[in-house]
């Protein structure tokens, strides 16, 4: 009876090893291998601990117990002072084996690159809840998808523009927090693997801390080129000019287009062509198991906001004045906005 729960709460930790996508155990990139070597160091020395412990132990229960018939009190041993160095020695051991690779790694991941040559600055900043990407040396702002070319270094700028959040892409590098206090964090990430990559924000940071999905997707430099030049076109408005106007009036005054627009919101340039919408509604775009045209999101997200994404600051579109059919217009011009690359 007492094994229910333990066991109950050993199957619940397993499952919550169950995506595939979020795993350490499988690295991408140098990074995220490094932090795999250190994950190995300490759970091997974790397991030679406990099975060492669990030898003696059984081995001094058995060989010592009381056998039948046997009434008198054992021999009182006291101190030991061979025992005892020997016992403080291997925990030093085993931590400073521990500690000197860690604080090593610790420090030259958190290294501030950004002025090395050749690497890709990106400034990365944490909303509630959703994920701004800004790219200085080639002038542009994203979100929601860090994309960056394969075999090239990316220096990161961390920083949040509310509470506290923490950056992590499980099978590249992280976590990183970014500090409200307007402070900035620093990291790099580096893979030779072209992939989509999911990244999580790793701090409790309110309502749907869960929901604060993102994308790393790593290209060939080739592709990453032709995304950028596809980036900076001038904006795409939605054809119908009565429609053009209430989306310039309404939705651009937070979310920017092209050149226009705001940067209080999500930048939607080429929304169409991502993965997600919200980084959490799967669009129907690589063809990934549970996901949905990139239309039926947008109806989603526009119709209920708060629904996908409870807490969120984007004011609900039906208040704001738009009725279904402009919904459906707005996701449809939304959806067809793609950047070629
Ligand atoms: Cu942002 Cu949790």
């Amino acid at each position: 009876k007492r094994l229910l729960p333990l066991l109950a709460m050993f199957s619940l930790l397993l499952s919550g090893c169950g995506r595939e996508d979020l795993s350490v155990l499988n690295p991408q990139g140098p990074v995220a291998e490094g932090q795999l070597g250190l994950i190995t160091i300490s759970i091997s020395i974790m397991a030679l601990v406990v099975v060492v412990v669990f030898v003696i132990a059984a081995y001094v229960l058995i060989k010592f117990r009381r056998k039948p018939g046997q009434n008198e009190v054992p021999v009182q041993v006291e101190g030991n002072h061979k025992l005892e160095i020997i016992w403080t020695a291997i925990p030093l051991l085993l931590v400073i084996v521990l500690a000197v690779p860690t604080i090593q790694k610790v420090f030259a991941y958190g290294e501030d690159k950004w002025n090395e040559e050749g690497v890709l600055q990106v400034e990365v900043t944490g909303h509630q809840f959703w994920w701004e990407f800004s790219y200085p040396q080639y002038d542009i702002t994203t979100a929601q998808e860090l994309l960056m070319p394969v075999d090239r270094e990316v220096a990161l700028r961390l920083r949040t523009a509310d509470v506290l959040h923490s950056f992590w892409v499980p099978s590249l590098a992280g976590k990183t927090d970014t500090n409200p206090d307007g402070s900035i964090n620093h990291m790099s990430l580096s893979t030779g693997n072209p992939g989509t990559y999911i990244g999580k924000c790793a701090e409790l940071c309110g309502q749907s801390h869960g929901y604060m999905e993102f994308r790393v997707k790593a290209v060939e430099a080739e592709q990453f080129d032709a995304w950028v030049e596809a980036f900076k076109a001038p904006a795409v408005l939605p054809e119908d000019s009565q429609l053009a106007e209430k989306f310039r009036t309404n939705c651009l005054s937070c979310h920017a287009v092209g050149d226009q627009g705001g940067f209080l919101g999500p930048n939607l340039t080429g929304i169409g062509s991502r993965e997600t919408i919200a980084g959490i509604l799967l669009n129907d775009i690589n063809g990934a198991k549970g996901s949905s045209p990139v239309k039926d999101n947008l109806v989603q997200w526009l119709s209920e906001p708060q629904e996908v994404k409870p807490g969120n600051t984007m004011p609900d579109p039906k208040e704001l004045g738009f009725s279904d059919e402009e919904i459906e217009q707005i996701a449809d011009y939304l959806a067809n906005y793609k950047l070629d690359y």
